[in-house]
């Protein structure tokens, strides 16, 4: 297999083998004092510094809290609290207090010319032996790396916040990094309790660039008029099974935030269209709403909690509007359709099991990478008494319902009423290629198989690293096989066909596994 990582000869300052017994950890803020914590945890000695005076001492101080927690939690003993304390050393912010460590983390501000001011400075009184590591999350390793006299030394080490609790770190390897300080950094991941992603030094890594698909799609599903950000949470929570929907995410994180890493992204990949921002998010920054932290966002909060409107009742006499029976259309999974005809005859409704419609039949269609419209024109079907079912998610605890332009409203009210059970709700959306869950899914797939593509992360550590840094159910890459390769880039080439926008392209990875009947996990030799 070709190399992963690009990586220059080996180093000047050479592999000394041994694990690592001491580090420096620099700047103990919320995430300094993390990696303080599980590194000491671990047995390594870890010398404590900080620019702001007392800082260190709080951090040293707030993890004997954390510790006392632990222990309250029955997590460990108190032999294991004063070892782990005993071992954090606070010291002065000045290179010489660094002397003969095997380690120095970074976690100063997440500026360029700062961070690389540090580790010029910090060459001369460590050892050549000694790695120096950022815990950057959006700058490059290798710009940082490109201050040393000894770039070969400097690798990412990107923990995630809060991170006793997310057990997962990038190992990112800048363009001159030598193997044997990710190997090294990926040894002492392990002694933490963390799983190390190995990642080459990209925009946003290998999680916060996996991250893309999900928000900027449901932006650019918000700016087509297709749905709201309530429905569109709902669908991707109760339909596509995600924690969170990508709104809520929005303003648990902060527009402030996430506007600035979708924007900063998108430019270092040159504009990459798959990345392209949403001016609603921008407008919205600017005009404050940035979600919980300013009591309004995406959603309204009062104290503390967002206020959302419930699912509409169905009213039941809008359901005396579907006066026919109803003929479900063939999918691409022939399950599928048995499944919608059975939803429908448990709704008491008369179902029209033809090969073709009666001339009276409303039809609900089930397209993938189609839109309404497209699709009873395809089935030849009356467009006013045709409407679309999102498939692909199942019938579960929640259907969407898309209609056209066409559609008689009154027909489509009706139908969402009578699909509405005690179990199952039912979202109406307008017209989309993808619908909502089509249309995220595919794009977080998307994104996941083109890291593997440019062999940013190997496959077998691209879901680990989003289940566990993303919090989502499933990686991309087990996600793409669970709804199907050859769905997935069916829905992708009828956005791609519908559009014409580059956005949609599908990655040459998931096209020739789909093609091949191969899993997306599926590696090349
Ligand atoms: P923070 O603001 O909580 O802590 C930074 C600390 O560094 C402060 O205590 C500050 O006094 C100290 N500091 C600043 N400049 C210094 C210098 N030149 N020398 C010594 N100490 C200095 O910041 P946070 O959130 O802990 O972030 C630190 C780094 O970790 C940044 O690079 C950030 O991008 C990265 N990061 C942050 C995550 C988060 O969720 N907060 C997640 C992953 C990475």
């Amino acid at each position: 297999m070709p190399p992963a990582m690009p990586s220059s000869p080996s180093s000047a300052s050479g592999q000394t083998g041994r694990p690592i017994g001491m580090a420096g950890v620099i700047g103990t803020g919320s995430m300094g004092r993390g990696i303080a914590q599980v590194l000491a945890e671990a047995g390594v000695v870890v010398r404590l510094a900080d620019a702001n005076p007392g800082a260190a001492e709080a951090a040293r101080g707030f993890i004997a809290d954390m510790l006392a927690r632990k222990i309250a939690k029955g997590q460990c003993d108190e032999a294991h609290r004063v070892a782990t304390l005993d071992r954090l050393v606070i010291v002065r912010a000045e290179p010489e207090a660094f002397a003969g460590v095997d380690l120095v983390v970074e976690a100063i501000v997440e500026a360029l010319d700062v961070k690389r001011r540090l580790f010029s400075g910090l060459e001369p009184a460590v050892g050549p032996d000694c790695i120096l590591a950022s815990n950057t999350s959006s700058l490059s390793v290798t710009a940082i790396a490109a201050g040393c006299a000894v770039p070969e030394r400097v690798a990412g080490f990107h923990f995630f916040n809060p991170v006793p609790v997310m057990k997962i770190v990038e190992v990112v390897a800048g363009a001159r990094t030598a193997p044997w300080v990710t190997a090294a950094l990926t040894a002492l991941a392990g002694r933490t309790g963390h799983r190390a992603a190995n990642v080459a030094d990209s925009p946003g890594f290998l999680v916060n660039h996996a991250g893309r698909g999900f928000g900027v799609e449901a932006l650019r599903i918000l700016q087509d008029g297709v749905a709201r950000p309530v429905d569109i949470d709902r669908i991707m929570r109760d339909a596509a099974g995600f924690r969170m929907g990508p709104f809520e995410l929005f303003d648990l994180v902060g527009l402030d935030v996430s506007q600035p890493v979708m924007e900063s992204i998108y430019n270092q990949f040159f504009q990459e269209p798959r990345f392209r921002p949403s001016p609603i998010g921008r407008n919205r920054m600017e005009s404050g709403l940035l979600g919980r932290k300013t009591g309004a966002g995406f959603y309204v909060y009062e104290n503390g909690r967002a206020r959302i409107e419930p699912d509409p009742e169905p009213d039941p006499r809008a359901g005396a509007a579907v006066d026919a029976p109803i003929w479900v259309g063939p999918a691409a999974d022939p399950r599928w359709r048995g499944e919608v005809q059975t939803l429908v005859a448990q709704a008491g409704l008369q179902v029209d099991a033809g090969a073709r419609p009666q001339p009276s039949s409303i039809a609900l269609l089930l397209p993938l990478g189609q839109d309404c419209t497209g699709a009873a024109l395809a089935h030849d079907v009356d467009p006013r008494r045709a409407m679309a079912l999102d498939p692909m998610f199942g019938v579960g605890r929640r259907l969407t319902l898309m209609t056209s332009p066409a559609t008689d409203p009154a027909l489509a009210e009706g139908m969402a009423v009578r699909l509405s059970t005690g179990d199952v709700a039912v979202t109406r959306i307008r017209d989309s290629v993808g619908f909502v869950a089509q249309r995220i899914t595919a794009q977080i797939i998307n994104v996941g198989c083109e890291i593997a593509q440019m062999r940013i992360a190997a496959p077998c550590d691209i879901d680990p690293a989003v289940e566990m840094g993303l919090g989502y159910p499933t990686g991309p890459l087990a996600l793409g096989d669970r709804l199907g390769p050859l769905h997935v880039l069916t829905v992708l080439e009828g956005l791609f066909g519908a559009t014409g926008d580059p956005r949609y392209r599908p990655s040459p990875w998931l096209s020739r596994r789909a093609r091949l009947g191969l899993s997306l996990t599926h590696d090349e030799a």
